[in-house]
């Protein structure tokens, strides 16, 4: 049987069996597997070479069943769900002990999401478990878009793929969790801080990056990164520095004719959710391009040109 395609009922048996199913979500492609069986949530680990301090997130398909997992659920969360799920929106919430300590790396609360893909959720309705998924790609590397980025680098390691399409967010998850009363922003992301905002009616605090963050133990700097080295910055400046090299370009809206070898804009209407759909696999393409070093900018900080820029930092910080 070929190992992409579009069998929902194949994909259920597969995760039935503790086996591993790349799904579609609106964000990025998850490694899925059996939430409650520790031995598929070991072959996740696996499969990434991903460290066993840096939890997953549990998928669900509606908030009805959030009980198979979650002791409670705070009013401040209960809104943010009503108001963003199905989503690109991940809540932290106090676990149940049934949730395995290997899936929060130990720690009292679970990273819940029910994602928007109809043909994910009508899966995950199927199911009598969540399904733990970090976004398949191998551990500090780029997040998979579509079926064949997962096919590219975790091939070997994944018993089915669905295929879904392409991503139509194109980054991760917003994480949010509770520190007292106040809303807190662990990672930035498809869902936008002006989009919390509106619903919970105060400021959220925000408490991303580093690897020293005990709350969020996977925002290591150097995520996202490509295989190739990346510089973010102005570009014509930046130019000057890499003279005589093969030089990639990512830029936001700007059509370029230049010397690079490879350009790409993110959105030449200068559109954010356009930018952020193309931004993993701008990245993706200059890796598969053999270039030197690639060149990018960033993008307006705001609304999810925030998250893109976040990626982008993060890009960089390994090369
Ligand atoms: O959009 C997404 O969120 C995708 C799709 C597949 O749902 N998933 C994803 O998973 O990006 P992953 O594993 O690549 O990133 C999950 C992040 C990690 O940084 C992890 O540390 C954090 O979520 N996380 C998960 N559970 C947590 C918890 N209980 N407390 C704090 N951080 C948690
Ligand atoms: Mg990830």
């Amino acid at each position: 049987m070929n190992k992409i395609g579009q069998d929902i009922s194949f994909a259920k048996q597969t995760l039935d069996r503790e086996g591993l199913v790349a799904i579609p979500t609106e964000t990025v492609y998850g490694l899925g597997g059996n939430a409650f069986a520790e031995e598929a949530v070991l072959s996740i680990f696996k499969a990434k070479n991903r460290p066993s301090f840096d939890p997953l997130i549990c998928h669900t398909s509606s908030m009805d069943r959030l009980d198979l997992m979650v002791r409670h659920l705070p009013n401040a969360m209960f809104d943010l769900g009503k108001a963003f799920w199905p989503g690109p929106m991940t809540l932290l919430l106090p676990k149940k002990l049934i949730v395995p300590d290997l899936v929060t790396s130990g720690l009292p609360t679970v990273g819940v999401r029910i994602p928007r893909h109809e043909m994910t959720r009508e899966l995950l309705a199927q199911l009598d478990y969540p399904v733990a998924a970090p976004s398949a790609n191998p551990f500090g590397y780029i997040s998979p878009t579509s079926a064949q980025h997962v096919a590219d680098q975790l091939g070997d390691h994944v018993d089915y793929i669905l295929d879904g399409g392409s991503s139509q967010v194109g980054v991760e998850s917003t994480i949010i969790g509770l520190s007292g009363d106040h809303i807190v922003v662990h990672r930035l992301g498809g869902l936008s801080l002006e989009e919390i905002e509106d619903v919970s009616k105060s400021k959220v605090q925000l408490q991303v990056n580093n690897s020293s963050n005990p709350v969020a133990p996977g925002m290591l700097k150097s995520h996202y990164a490509p295989k190739v080295p990346c510089h973010v910055g102005n570009i014509e400046e930046l130019l000057k520095d890499f003279e005589g090299k093969k030089v990639g370009i990512i830029s936001f809206k700007e059509d370029r004719t230049d010397s690079s070898a490879l350009h790409i804009s993110l959105s030449k209407q200068g559109n954010l959710q356009e930018a952020a759909k193309n931004l993993f696999s701008a990245l993706r393409t200059m890796d598969y391009n053999s270039i030197d070093v690639i060149l990018a900018e960033f993008v307006p900080d705001q609304g999810l040109g925030r998250a893109i820029n976040d990626r982008l930092r993060r890009a960089s910080v390994a090369s």
